[in-house]
């Protein structure tokens, strides 16, 4: 039996949050949205439990302190191994909450077992957050979709989440359109599958105390705020990551941040410069830092010129930080 005391959903913000996705939301990507807005929450790409118990778990877990709120997102399906992935994270690492990623469709994803086909498997997620709870002590979250192939009825996502909030889990962010586990790539099961945001509406209504936040299509603070309306949070993916001055609009108008006139992306770039030293003096190239801020002058003249300077310059084996202010001049003149 899982202590009852323990956390359900912690300190995590989860109004507005950044999504958990692969080869981007690393803690580069999340120091530099961290700067656009203080409130959003975060979550790190999935790292396999498997990774952080035989692995590197030191440079997979690392993260900066400003991060915070920032969740873990954790991809597996056996709770032993979980367990002692979570007994790692804890000991060091204190992330606000770990998520466990059920919607995930990808084929390697599924080879391991995890990932969104564990939809099929309530009782299996049940356990495995069982075990993360009673290993990490803290909030532990699931991140599912509203379902996967012809499991797609409301009340198979109702029964799943039923199964797995009785093992403790207080919050489940879910990505509104199904899996389609063969046939589809992970990009294709990204757009194809219709979003159905009225399923998770439903869900909200039929799990009052259960926190629910929807995923998938979200892209301006007034479709956001529309939301609200109906679940607890939104959490947005490829927008936000394509446009991340969106983060400070909706910190403003969404969470109360402080009312700023726009965003000083000028500024934001010289952080990013100041960060840039520490970080390269730890081994980082700069590319792997300013490929994240493709988007920070999205829509804006001068734009592309910025954004291929960037890619030309930072890319070279021996770039540093004056790239960065390099490119400030460049914006300039463009504009
Ligand atoms: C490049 C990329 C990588 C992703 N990686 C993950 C992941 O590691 N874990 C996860 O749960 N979802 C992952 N996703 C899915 C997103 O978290 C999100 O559910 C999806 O993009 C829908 O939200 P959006 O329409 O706002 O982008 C990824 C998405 C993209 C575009």
């Amino acid at each position: 039996m899982v202590d009852s005391s323990l956390p359900k959903t912690g300190s995590m913000q989860h109004r507005v949050c950044v999504a958990p996705m692969m080869d981007c939301t690393d803690r580069h990507c999340r120091y530099f949205h961290r700067l656009l807005s203080s409130g959003v929450g975060l979550y790190t790409e999935m790292v396999t439990a498997h990774a952080i118990v035989h692995g590197d778990s030191q440079h997979l877990l690392g993260f900066a302190q400003v991060e915070h709120p920032v969740a873990l997102q954790l991809g597996g399906s056996d709770p032993d191994l979980l367990y002692k992935a979570a007994a790692i994270v804890r000991d060091g690492h204190p992330y606000d909450e770990l998520n466990l990623n059920v919607g995930c469709p990808s084929d390697r994803v599924q080879s391991g077992r995890f990932g969104a086909c564990l939809m099929a498997e309530p009782e299996r997620v049940a356990d495995c957050v069982r075990a993360l709870r009673e290993s990490w002590g803290g909030a532990v979250t699931v991140k599912c979709r509203i379902g996967i192939d012809d499991l797609d009825s409301y009340e198979f996502l109702s029964n799943f989440c039923a199964t797995v909030a009785a093992a403790g889990c207080g919050l489940f962010v879910v990505h509104a359109r199904k899996a389609i586990l063969s046939g589809l790539s992970p990009k294709q099961n990204r757009s194809i599958p219709p979003l159905r945001y009225e399923v998770v509406h439903q869900l909200k209504r039929d799990f009052p105390e259960l926190t629910v936040v929807i995923n998938g299509g979200l892209d301006s603070v007034a479709v956001a705020s529309e939301q609200l309306d109906h679940v607890d949070g939104v959490m947005l993916g490829r927008k936000a990551y394509a446009d991340p001055c969106l983060l400070a609009d909706l910190d403003r108008e969404l969470l109360g941040g402080a009312a700023m006139p726009g965003v000083d992306r000028a500024a934001v770039v010289r952080e990013m410069a100041s960060y840039a030293v520490g970080q390269l003096a730890l081994g980082a190239r700069l590319h792997q830092i300013t490929r994240h801020m493709h988007g920070l002058y999205a829509g804006r003249p001068g734009a592309a010129r910025w954004r291929r300077f960037l890619s030309e310059f930072a890319g070279r084996r021996d770039a540093g930080p004056e790239v960065l202010l390099r490119s400030l001049e460049i914006f300039d003149a463009a504009a």
